[in-house]
């Protein structure tokens, strides 16, 4: 048996062509206090190469026309667990896998020796996380009413085989209390989400000010965490109230495709460089998912963005004291803000998407905080999914610039080509 990763690394994913693994956020609790680390020693794994063009059945017309949502097992050969599900969904599924198991996507898709992986081909470890899929919601159906409690990560932990026994080490150890990721009220005797809310508006410039801000440009360049995702060029364009772009592009890497996120308000798009898909359009959570992002890039609607928001215990983020705020959106999705307690200002904020086998985190960290024209802007921003992470480090924005509308379109003509 083989034991993959160690306690605090996680998901080790290829759907971007880089591998990564997240640093799980540990929690531990100290009176009403928790605490979220985020260790810096993320483990590394080398980069999977993937070939876009592998053999898909995957039309490029299908990919990208919109039209109805196009399905799993319309776009796939070989579908039979998760049937039903919108490809962005999909896909988030594949990343749950991975996270659960620590595994990446190679280690249950076989390329035979070649550098092509055989995605629909089964292989002895695809055929039992079928088998596990449909047990997952046997389980939840018939002990659990239903409800999704049960996931691939209740038991695997990041590991291949579910540990058994408890270790005495552990069970003496120092506790590692993690947070319910959904609050649904806020426990008694915290402050009321509108105080946190207002504090952070003010933090930012006043709402008044916020108001005025109907569009910006960002410039900027790109981190990486080993191997792909640094030295890019960055682009991100935002237009009040719902829509959002963000760039990544490698000019310096001849033939590696931007990386691109768009969202026009309505119709949402993911194009990564050396994936399965390439470019897709959103029909799932991804969708709702890219929806919040464009609207919390104009901060003064969050009260509208999402609703129900209630106060959750408070924790601790690189040792700030946070103020937590969860508030839910359309279709089941929900979010999770941590502001810094002491200036105010938004550090975090966690979306979570749903799937058949589990909810679906994306987390935004947000830091370097400058001033542009009277308000406060994150210039640094993390991006980490399932499928890979992207750190933003802006250096140029300007407030209220015109934007041509393309620029929230398709990701394929957004690409600047030499
Ligand atoms: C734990 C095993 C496991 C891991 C890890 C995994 N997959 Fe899968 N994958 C599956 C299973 C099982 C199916 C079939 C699902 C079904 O039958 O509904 C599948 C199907 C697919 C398909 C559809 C192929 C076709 O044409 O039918 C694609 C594409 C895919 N996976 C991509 C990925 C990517 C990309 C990753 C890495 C992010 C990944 N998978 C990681 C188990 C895995
Ligand atoms: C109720 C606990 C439980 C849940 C939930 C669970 N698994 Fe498992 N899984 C196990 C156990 C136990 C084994 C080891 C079985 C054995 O040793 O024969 C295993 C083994 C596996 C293996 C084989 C690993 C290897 O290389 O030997 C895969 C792949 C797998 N699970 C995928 C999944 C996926 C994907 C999910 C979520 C859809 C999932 N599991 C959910 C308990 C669970």
């Amino acid at each position: 048996m083989r034991m993959i990763l160690g306690a605090s690394a996680i998901a080790v994913v290829c759907l971007v062509g880089v591998t990564w693994g997240a640093a799980g956020s540990r929690i531990s609790r100290h009176s009403s206090m928790a605490s979220v680390n985020q260790p810096d020693q993320a483990k590394r794994r080398p980069a999977l190469w993937l070939v876009a063009n592998g053999p898909f059945a995957l039309g490029s017309d299908q990919a990208t026309s919109s039209g109805p949502p196009l399905l799993a097992e319309q776009a796939f050969k070989n579908i039979q667990a998760l049937k039903g599900i919108s490809v962005d969904d999909f896909m988030g599924t594949m990343g749950i896998m991975s996270g659960s198991l620590g595994f990446d996507c190679s280690e249950c898709h076989d390329s035979a020796g070649t550098d092509k992986v055989d995605w629909a081909a089964d292989t002895p470890r695809k055929v039992t996380a079928r088998r596990m899929v449909n047990m997952v919601t046997a389980i939840n159906r018939d002990h659990f009413t239903g409800r999704q409690v049960v996931t691939c990560w209740t038991c695997h932990r990041g590991r291949d085989r579910p540990v058994v026994t408890p270790a005495l080490d552990v069970v003496y150890g120092t506790p590692i209390l993690e947070r319910d990721d959904l609050v649904p009220a806020s426990p008694p005797g915290l402050p009321s989400p509108d105080q946190i809310i207002n504090k952070y508006l003010q933090a930012l410039g006043g709402a008044q000010r916020l108001a005025g801000i109907t569009s910006f440009a960002g410039k900027g360049t790109s981190v990486g965490f080993g191997g792909f995702g640094g030295g890019g060029a960055v682009q991100i364009y935002s237009k009040a109230p719902d829509q959002r772009t963000a760039i990544i592009e490698f000019k310096d890497a001849p033939g590696r495709d931007a990386s691109i996120r768009s969202y026009d308000g309505k119709t949402g798009w993911i194009k990564t460089p050396l994936t399965v898909l390439g470019e897709y359009q959103l029909n799932g959570s991804e969708l709702d998912g890219a929806r919040l992002d464009a609207q919390l890039s104009f901060p003064a609607q969050l009260k509208q963005a999402l609703t129900n928001l209630r106060t959750l215990d408070p924790a601790t983020i690189d040792d700030r004291e946070v103020d937590v705020v969860q508030g839910n959106g359309p279709r089941r999705l929900f979010a999770t803000l941590y502001f810094d307690r002491q200036t105010g200002l938004l550090l975090r904020m966690v979306r979570y998407g749903n799937s058949p086998i589990g909810r679906l985190p994306t987390q935004i960290d947000y830091s370097d905080y400058r001033d542009v024209g009277g308000i406060k802007m994150p210039f640094r921003f993390t991006f980490a999914w399932l499928d890979g992470r992207d750190a933003f480090q802006l250096n140029d924005v300007q407030l209220n610039v015109p934007i041509d509308a393309a620029k929230f379109g398709r990701p394929t003509s957004l690409e600047s080509r030499p």
